[in-house]
């Protein structure tokens, strides 16, 4: 199955097909230089395109999920899907849904699912990374954790991509946008055009500044 074929099957998720496209685009890029990872695997959907770009080019996907589901994904909330309860604990289980998306995809050698909680896996976690597209809990303190445990292991020219940044509060939560902001802010990566809500953010390449951090130089001599 190439890309194109891809795109014609529907996944349970939250990704416009641009945006996981440039997944796709970004993953292919940059996983010769070392793993990707990605925080919120939820169905696979994002999983599928990032791991597609990881394929072609030797690379693999690291994917963490609790898979419990987002506070917004549990019964009641705005993005609660009753498919993914477990009949038998009445809870959010999506690794069922997870897994076969990846085995019939036949990405098993690829994507290498993690399940647990982000912030617990980044305590022993030592490998630099090409690529972190962060996706997990939209809540500022899920969001800031995220941020905050995984940015250093991004290699020099490495991506950071933030998903579901909208600079309309009215159109969406701001966890995603403040993270965003926050590593622009550090003056350690330049800002590359978006896709729709998909941030895309590379980190400067050792020793080079960004124009960010040239500006705040500027301003403080
Ligand atoms: C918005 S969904 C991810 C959608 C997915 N990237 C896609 O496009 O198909 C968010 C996911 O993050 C997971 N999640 C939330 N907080 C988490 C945490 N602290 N650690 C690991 N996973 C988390 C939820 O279980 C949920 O499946």
């Amino acid at each position: 199955m190439n890309v194109d074929q891809l795109k014609r099957i529907r996944f349970k998720g939250f990704m416009a097909e641009d945006e996981a496209m440039r997944l796709y685009e970004l993953s292919r890029e940059a996983s010769r230089f070392g793993p990707c990872l990605e925080i919120g695997s939820y169905c696979g959907g994002s999983a599928a395109y990032l791991g597609f770009g990881c394929r072609e080019a030797g690379g693999v996907l690291f994917s963490i999920d609790h898979h419990e589901g987002s506070e917004e994904q549990q019964p009641g909330q705005e993005y609660f899907d009753s498919d993914l309860l477990d009949p038998a604990t009445g809870q959010i289980d999506t690794l069922p849904t997870f897994r076969k998306t990846i085995r019939e995809l036949g990405l098993g050698d690829t994507v290498i699912p993690i399940i647990s909680r982000s912030v617990v896996v980044a305590r022993f976690w030592t490998t630099p990374l090409s690529l972190i597209f962060i996706d997990g809990g939209h809540t500022f303190e899920a969001a800031f954790n995220d941020y905050n445990v995984w940015v250093s292991h991004l290699l020099p020219g490495g991506y950071l991509l933030i998903h579901d940044i909208f600079p309309d509060p009215a159109q969406g939560g701001q966890a995603p946008r403040c993270i965003y902001r926050m590593a622009f802010d550090s003056g350690l990566f330049e800002e590359l055009p978006m896709t729709r809500t998909l941030g895309v953010l590379r980190r400067a390449s050792a020793g080079a500044p960004t124009d960010c951090s040239k500006m705040r130089w500027a301003e403080h001599h």
